[in-house]
């Protein structure tokens, strides 16, 4: 079994708008996959799909070979599914570790009632999930931020400490909704390489992004939607080199031959 994910004939209306139109696609394991295309052509909808957000109005979703649509949200965590959101969800009166901690608390074994009749095991648990995210914001080169409140932290690093959240949860796979969006040049370098410490670890990525430069350096395959519908797929190259691409979306200036730069 070499994939990790599959969509097989997904489609998902919205009151009549057809946001994913019978869109089937596998991605391997051990690859760094990306979504593509223009706005509103139901990328995100396809990772909420993936994600047991909303069920497919019609279709099937598999992962690591089990199918998954249908399943809730916490279950496809659990399965090591991991995400970020488009638009970034923080608490901002939170300091960065507690931020992170959130993120293990989906998959903590103890239920709110239990933890409240057992204090001293909601303390150890409550303590495993510290030492976690403490390692994890080392991991990224954030641990010397960790006691500072949210909203004291440039956007830059409050996007990032979503990837530190969404690893709390020891995900086989990690799926990132335009993590570069907003980022400076810098940032997105940095961003470039924690993607590629994370999956060199052993984690695989589904990436949904716009900027060009992130898609083409990390990607080992993409698929390109435009109003729904899968319109090609193919490697960076094959891809900033197809007709129907470029019309719908990338433009003649990403058409690139091999080698060139
Ligand atoms: N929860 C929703 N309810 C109704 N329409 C939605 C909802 N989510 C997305 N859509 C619509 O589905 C289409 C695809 O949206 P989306 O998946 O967010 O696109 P993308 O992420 O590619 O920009 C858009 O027309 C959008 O307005
Ligand atoms: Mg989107």
């Amino acid at each position: 079994m070499d994939e990790i994910l599959k969509v097989t004939n997904g489609i998902k209306k919205f009151a009549g708008l057809v946001a994913v139109d019978d869109l089937s696609f596998t991605m391997k394991k051990r690859t760094i996959h990306s979504l593509i295309g223009p706005n509103g052509a139901g990328k995100t909808t396809t990772i909420n799909l993936m994600t047991g957000v909303f069920p497919l109005t019609s279709g099937d979703v598999f992962f690591d070979g089990e199918k998954i649509s249908g399943f809730p949200t916490y279950k496809i965590s659990r399965k090591g599914m991991s995400r970020t959101f488009q638009n970034i969800k923080v608490f901002p009166s939170m300091t960065l570790l507690e931020n992170v901690m959130v993120g293990g608390h989906e998959t903590a074994s103890m239920g709110i009632v239990r933890s409240l009749l057992d204090i001293r095991g909601a303390n150890k648990e409550e303590k495993i999930l510290k030492e976690k995210a403490e390692y994890i914001l080392d991991y990224i080169g954030m641990y010397k931020l960790k006691d500072e409140r949210m909203d004291n932290l440039p956007y830059g690093r409050q996007k990032m400490s979503e990837l530190a959240r969404a690893l709390m949860t020891d995900p086989k796979l990690i799926l990132l909704d335009e993590p570069a969006a907003g980022l400076n040049p810098s940032e997105r370098s940095e961003l470039v390489k924690i993607i590629l410490k994370i999956f060199n670890d052993g984690r695989d990525f589904f990436l949904i992004e716009h900027n060009m430069d992130v898609i083409m350096k990390i990607s080992n395959y993409i698929t390109v939607l435009n109003f729904g519908r899968k319109i090609a797929e193919g490697t960076p190259l094959e891809i900033q080199n197809n007709d129907e691409v470029i019309k719908a979306y990338l433009g003649e200036r990403f058409k690139k031959t091999e080698g060139a730069d």
